[in-house]
């Protein structure tokens, strides 16, 4: 596992975190929206629920601000003899705060998740930008991403 910085911790996603900047983390990546406290309470109760489906983690720094965030869904088939598949989805690290490993702590430790769980594969899709970024965390270069919007 990559290092993390001192007094910097990678743990599971608590409802505080809605206190603590997780939001703002994810702003990083895309828009986010207004999204009230109970709406927020409403989803991260839905997906506890959903424990062994829905795994989000958070990296803290030392004064408990939420510096990154990534999650993982495991997805259940038939195929593959009710194979398991990894959907390492939304990897946010804020912005001064990229650089220090936070990126690859985050999908090393979905990664454990997804092969701990019983996942044959772990997949993701992202911009040739940040192909780098994941060639280095281990992942390859594997089909096409296609997408309907709404
Ligand atoms: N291209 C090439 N290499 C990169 C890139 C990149 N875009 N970003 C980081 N790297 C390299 C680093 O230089 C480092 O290499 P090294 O080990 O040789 O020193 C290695 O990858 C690990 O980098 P980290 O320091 O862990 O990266 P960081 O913590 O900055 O996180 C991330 C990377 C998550 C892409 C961050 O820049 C970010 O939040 N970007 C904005 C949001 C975003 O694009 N998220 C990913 C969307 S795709 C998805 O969610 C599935």
């Amino acid at each position: 596992l990559a290092a993390l910085p001192e007094g910097y911790t990678c743990r599971p996603l608590q409802r505080a975190d809605y206190h603590a900047g997780f939001l703002d983390v994810l702003r990083v990546l895309t828009t986010v929206g207004d999204i009230s406290e109970r709406q927020w309470d409403e989803r991260v109760e839905w997906m506890a629920g959903r424990g062994d489906e829905y795994f989000l983690l958070v990296i803290v720094d030392g004064g408990g601000k939420v510096v990154g965030t990534g999650a993982l869904v495991v997805e259940r088939k038939f195929i593959h003899n009710l194979g398991l598949v990894g959907h390492i989805e939304d990897i946010a690290v804020a912005k001064d705060q990229q650089g220090k490993k936070l990126g690859l702590r985050v999908i090393q430790a979905l990664d454990y998740v997804a092969e701990k769980v019983g996942c044959y594969k772990t997949i993701l899709d992202c911009s040739e930008a940040n192909e780098g970024f994941y060639v280095k965390c281990g992942f390859k270069r594997a089909g096409l991403e296609m997408a309907h919007y709404y």
